[in-house]
């Protein structure tokens, strides 16, 4: 038997992920332990949770894997501030201590976290290899191009070659300043959002906008080439040397400073982020057309943090030259934690790999799963009222009715997903036929801005009935956007069609409009049985009941809160919040039957998280 840990941390959303004789055991976020989004200390809990999922101490550990070259990081942070001293001396001094204190001690801080237990040798790959590793080992295909696309990793913001059997191998990249992902974050700390988190608040807000500044961004910031490579020019922004995102010239030129988080949403700020958005969607259509030719390769997996940019993902798709696509649900850095675990199987000790037709991601379904027992010794302790439904059937026709009667519902079954998306593990579901509940859900359950989208689960029979895309078309891990078909779209009378701005959230545009965004479309997620299990089943109920084979499914938890892990985390949200039901495997609470309800303030439960 081989083990392998491997580990993403100090960045953002840290990680671990174990893999076992090649098979992935367990994979989950620090943040969903600590209750801190993004987390990006080291990962004690998430490495605590692995190792006990595979019933292993860290002495049983044959090798352990860090996602990045720390070393190498250090490099580039040195080379950019002696680039632009003196300027950047504060942004530098402010890196300076955790680097000093863990980055670059990692081994000895490793060492300390198992506990003195692992006495082998650590393994660092490179950054994009790491991603590259998570995007092409589980995928279902024999051999593929792979790109990856984030922020920064070392020196590398992108990244493309190709992975054949048990081997990949990258072949050329793009370098540290000029980067997809650090332009994209620009723009949504431009826009006001957090940077490194609201990325994806600003590809929602897009569709609000005209992409009128396409032509400015693509004249001044950056020179784009055939290929999807650039180089930006470096005087639109100030990551290099300072502690903002974008300098006084790129406020000149989209008219005006950054908007403050929180303050109003102007025109111009949707505007923004429509033309940013289809400059992003620009690149990587070239990116990948330029793959395609240069591998002649039919299919493409993507990963790092601008893959889960779910409407460039579906562009590539439909627009882009491969037949097949895969995507690494953790796109972003806790996934390089799998990947590195899976380099060492698969490269470093040249083990055979046999793909699958469904991947080997398991639904990505990897993180902790909590009995009924342990649900029932929970909800008991805080003097619970809830109902036990130990037929499958019986407790899907149940909350399916439920949901039909557009009660909002908490849905916790199985293992926790890994990556930043529910689907259908944490979950909370409502009746996307209901006018009523894309503001419902956003105001009394989520507690988030307004104008943010739903996205649909569907089943994955139905996919291509509702939505432009291929027949069975799959879509597991919710990282693509489809348009919603024409015959379900609602046709608008004259005045709701030239609504503006976020005014266009009043027009009711199909017959799904609580997952149909203003432009018609939507990120779906396909369920299918083999993956979703009871997850399916309710939805098949739901159909039955409704003849909609649609739902709404939106994470478990409340804006700048985790994802809930815990029956405890479930609850908790469940009475903090307007949710209506709560199901917990099989078990069911309702909450007018909760005596305790009122005893929970959602103000108090909101100022435990920081907002997102
Ligand atoms: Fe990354």
């Amino acid at each position: 038997m081989t083990t392998i840990l491997g580990i993403s941390a100090f960045y953002h959303d840290s990680a671990a992920a174990l893999v076992v004789d090649g098979d992935i055991i367990a994979a989950a976020q620090e943040e969903r332990f600590t209750r801190k989004k993004h987390d990006y200390d080291f990962p004690a809990n998430a490495i605590e949770y692995c190792l006990s999922a595979g019933g292993l101490e860290p002495q049983d550990l044959d090798f352990v894997g860090f996602y990045d070259k720390p070393i190498l990081k250090f490099d580039r942070l040195l080379e950019t501030y002696i680039a632009y001293a003196p300027a950047g001396f504060r942004s530098f001094l402010m890196a300076m201590p955790l680097w000093l204190k863990q980055k670059l001690h990692l081994p000895r801080e490793m060492r300390k976290a198992l506990k003195g237990g692992y006495r082998k040798r650590f393994i660092f790959p490179e950054h994009h290899e790491s991603h590259a590793a998570s995007a092409f080992f589980p995928s279902p295909f024999e051999e593929a191009a792979i790109l990856t696309l984030d922020g920064v990793g070392e020196w590398a913001t992108a990244s493309y070659g190709t992975g054949r059997g048990n081997r990949i191998e990258l072949t050329h990249e793009m370098r540290f300043p000029h980067s997809l992902g650090l332009l994209y974050t620009a723009f949504t700390y431009y826009c006001g959002f957090r940077v490194n988190s609201g990325e994806y608040k600003l590809m929602g807000l897009a569709p609000y906008g005209e992409p009128t500044y396409v032509d400015a961004i693509l004249k001044h910031l950056l020179d784009l080439k055939d290929d999807g490579s650039f180089r930006l020019d470096m005087s639109y922004f100030n990551y290099c040397q300072g502690l903002t995102m974008t300098s006084r010239k790129f406020h000149r030129l989209f008219g005006g400073p950054p908007r403050s988080p929180e303050s109003q949403l102007e025109q111009r700020h949707m505007d923004v982020a429509a033309s940013i958005q289809k400059v992003t969607e620009e690149v990587m259509l070239r990116a990948a057309r330029h793959l395609h030719d240069v591998t002649g390769m039919n299919n493409l997996c993507l990963a790092g943090g601008v893959a889960l940019n779910c409407v460039g993902n579906g562009r590539i798709l439909r627009d882009g030259p491969f037949e097949n696509l895969w995507i690494q649900p953790a796109a972003g850095d806790a996934g390089g934690a799998l990947g590195v675990a899976q380099l060492i199987w698969y490269q470093l000790l040249d083990n055979p790999r046999t793909p699958q037709p469904d991947d080997l991601q398991s639904g990505s379904f990897l993180g902790p799963v909590y009995t009924n027992d342990q649900i029932i010794e929970f909800l008991d302790g805080v003097d619970a009222t809830y109902h036990r439904y130990d037929d499958d059937k019986q407790l899907c026709d149940y909350v399916a009715g439920l949901m039909a009667q557009e009660k909002v519902i908490g849905w916790m079954q199985g293992r926790m997903e890994f990556g930043p998306r529910a689907l259908g593990g944490r979950s909370i579901l409502g009746d996307a036929r209901s006018e009523a509940m894309q503001s419902v859900m956003n105001l009394k359950i989520k507690f988030r801005e307004s104008f943010r989208p739903f996205a649909p689960s569907v089943l994955e029979e139905s996919v291509d009935e509702y939505f432009e895309t291929r027949p069975r078309e799959q879509s597991p891990y919710m990282l693509l956007v489809a348009n919603v078909r024409d015959d379900k779209r609602t046709a608008l009378d004259g005045e709701l069609n030239g609504l503006q701005g976020l005014d266009k959230l009043k027009a009711c545009r199909s017959e799904i409009p609580a997952i149909t965004h203003v432009d018609y479309s939507a990120r779906v997620q396909t369920v299918d049985e083999r993956r979703h299990g009871r997850y399916y089943r309710l939805m098949k109920a739901f159909e039955k009941k409704t003849g909609c084979p649609v739902i709404i499914n939106t994470s478990f938890n409340v804006r700048g809160e985790p994802i809930v892990c815990s029956p405890e985390h479930a609850y908790r949200c469940f009475l903090a919040t307007n949710m209506d039901v709560l199901v917990m495997e099989n078990i069911v609470l309702l909450k007018q039957e909760q005596s305790n309800a009122e005893q929970h303030e959602i103000d108090e439960y909101l100022a435990t998280f920081q907002l997102d």
